[in-house]
C-alpha cells in the first residue's frame, strides 16, 4: 500500500551537514520510502491517503546501540557503583528470566517502550538465558523492527543460577545464531558480559563463534569503572591492559561494540582504533553509576579516532528517551569544556550509528529504497517546549538544540516501524 506523509523532514548527513525540505513529504511503499522532497513536488498527483504532520519534524528512526532488556525494572536502583549494583540489583533481578513467560512479557513491553521513545532499532544485551533472547526476536519480529541481540555468555563471578559454561555458552550463541541471525530484520550479536565474568575458555569460545559467523556482531563491556579496571588486570595477570583482554580472544573489529570505554590508556585507544572496534557512549549510566566522564574528544583524537555511538544503557542508564540521553551526553562534554551541536548528536542517533553498525544502507537515512522506520518530533509537546519554541523563529539548529535538551518521550508524535505506525500521541 502506497501512503504519504508530510511536516518537517530532516535528516543527518554528517556531524555537521543537515539536509531538510521545511514543508516536505515522503511517500511509503509498503515498508520503505520512496520519492522524497518538497511537498508540492512529491504530492502533486498523489492520490493516496496523506498524512498530515506539519509542525513536526521528520526524522529517520533513532538507534540504541546498548541496552539490556533484563533491566527494564532494575532501572532506578538506588546508591550503588557498578560492581555492587551487579551484585546487589542486577543479577537478582536477571534470573527472573529463566522463566519464558516473564522473558516474553518484558520482551513485550522493552519492544512497546523503545517504540514510544522513537527508537526503532536496538543492541541488546540479553540474559544468560537463551529464553531471553528468543523471547526478544519473536517481540521484535511481531512488530516487524530491526533488533541486534545476544545472550550474555558468563561463567565465572555470578550467582550459580546465571552461569553458563564455555561449552554450554556457546552451544546456546550457536543455536540463537542459526534459528535467529538474518532471519527478517535480526541479527545476533555475541555478548560476553564483560572480563569479568568469562574464563579465558569462554572468552576464546566467543572468539571462536565470531569467527565461524563473521557477519554477527560482538558487544561487551570495557573500562567502565575504576575497580572494574583493577579486578580485570588481577583476573588476567598476563594481559598489557583491559583491552588487551578481549584482543588477545579475537574479539576487536569493525562489528564489535565496546560499552562505556571512560577509562582507556593511550594504547587502548591505539588498537581499538587501528582494529576499527565501536565504542558507546552511555553518558546517563555513567552519571548514575558514577562510572566517570567519556570524553569524546580523546577517543575521536584524529592521530587515532575511534567511531563512537550513543546509547541508553537501560537499566544503569536512566531513560529509554535518546532524546534525554544526548541532554546528559551535552553535559558531561559541558564538563570538559567540550561543546557537543546539536546536529551532530542528532547525526549519532541515527546516522552515524547506524553506519558503526554497517547498516546505514537499511536505517538511519531518509534515502529512497532504505526501510521506513521514522520517527516524528512534536516542538510543541510540552507548555515550556511551545513556550520556548515560539522564540526560535526559522533557526533549525536552535530547534534541534531545544528538543534534545528538553524532549523526552513526550516529544515523540509518532513512531513508524517499516511503514507501519506502531506509536501515536494523538490516539
Ligand atoms: N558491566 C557488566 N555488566 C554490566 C551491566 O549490566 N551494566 C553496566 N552498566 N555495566 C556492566
Ligand atoms: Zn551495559
Amino acid at each position: 500500500m502506497t501512503r504519504a506523509i508530510r511536516g518537517h523532514l530532516i535528516e543527518f548527513i554528517s556531524a555537521i551537514e543537515v539536509r531538510s525540505w521545511p514543508d516536505g513529504a515522503i511517500i511509503i511503499d509498503a515498508d520503505r520510502i520512496g520519492a522524497i522532497g518538497d511537498a508540492s513536488v512529491v504530492l502533486k498527483g498523489f492520490a493516496g491517503e496523506i498524512e498530515d504532520y506539519r509542525g513536526c519534524l521528520i526524522m529517520p528512526g533513532l538507534i540504541d546501540t546498548h541496552i539490556h532488556l533484563p533491566q527494564t525494572q532494575v532501572i532506578a536502583s538506588y546508591g550503588t557503583q557498578l560492581l555492587e549494583w551487579l551484585q546487589k540489583y542486577t543479577f537478582v533481578e536477571e534470573q527472573r528470566f529463566a522463566d519464558s513467560g516473564h522473558c516474553a512479557a518484558n520482551a513485550a513491553f522493552y519492544c512497546d517502550e523503545l517504540i514510544r521513545n522513537g527508537t526503532t532499532t536496538a543492541v541488546t544485551y540479553g540474559s544468560v538465558h537463551k529464553q531471553s533472547i528468543d523471547a526478544l526476536f519473536e517481540a521484535a519480529s511481531a512488530r516487524n523492527m530491526r533488533m541486534l541481540g545476544g545472550k550474555v555468555m558468563m561463567d565465572r563471578n555470578a550467582p550459580a543460577a546465571l552461569q553458563d559454561t564455555a561449552q554450554s555458552g556457546y552451544d546456546d550463541s550457536k543455536n540463537l545464531i542459526e534459528r535467529w541471525h538474518g532471519k527478517g530484520r535480526n541479527a545476533y550479536v555475541v555478548t560476553p558480559r564483560f572480563a569479568i565474568t568469562s574464563t579465558d575458555a569462554q572468552l576464546e569460545a566467543a572468539g571462536t563463534l565470531l569467527r565461524e559467523h563473521p557477519d554477527c556482531y560482538l558487544q561487551t563491556h570495557l573500562a567502565e569503572n575504576h575497580d572494574e579496571i583493577r579486578t580485570v588486570a588481577e583476573l588476567f595477570p598476563w594481559s598489557k591492559n583491559y583491552t588487551d583482554v578481549y584482543d588477545h580472544f579475537g574479539l576487536l573489529g569493525p562489528n564489535s561494540l565496546f560499552g562505556h570505554c571512560i577509562h582507556l590508556s593511550d594504547a587502548e585507544c591505539q588498537r581499538l582504533s587501528e582494529t576499527g572496534s565501536i565504542a558507546c557512549f552511555c553518558p546517563t549510566s555513567n552519571l548514575f553509576i558514577g562510572s566517570g566522564l567519556f570524553d569524546l574528544k580523546r577517543i575521536t583524537d584524529a592521530c587515532r579516532p575511534i567511531a563512537v555511538t550513543l546509547a541508553t544503557d537501560i537499566g544503569g542508564g536512566t531513560s529509554y528517551s535518546m532524546l534525554r540521553t544526548a541532554h546528559e551526553a551535552y553535559k558531561i562534554l559541558q564538563l570538559q569544556g567540550q561543546n557537543w551541536p546539536a546536529r551532530a548528536a542528532f547525526h549519532m542517533m541515527t546516522r552515524g550509528n547506524a553506519e558503526a553498525l554497517g547498516l546505514a544502507h537499511e536505517i538511519g537515512t531518509l534515502e529512497p529504497g532504505s526501510i521506513a522506520d521514522l520517527t516524528i518530533l512534536d516542538p510543541n509537546a510540552t507548555e515550556a517546549m511551545a513556550h520556548r519554541a515560539a522564540r526560535l523563529d526559522d533557526d533549525l539548529d536552535a530547534l534541534l538544540f531545544m528538543l534534545m535538551m528538553m524532549g523526552d518521550d513526550r516529544t515523540i508524535a509518532a513512531t513508524l516501524v517499516a511503514g507501519q505506525k506502531l506509536h501515536d500521541r494523538r490516539t
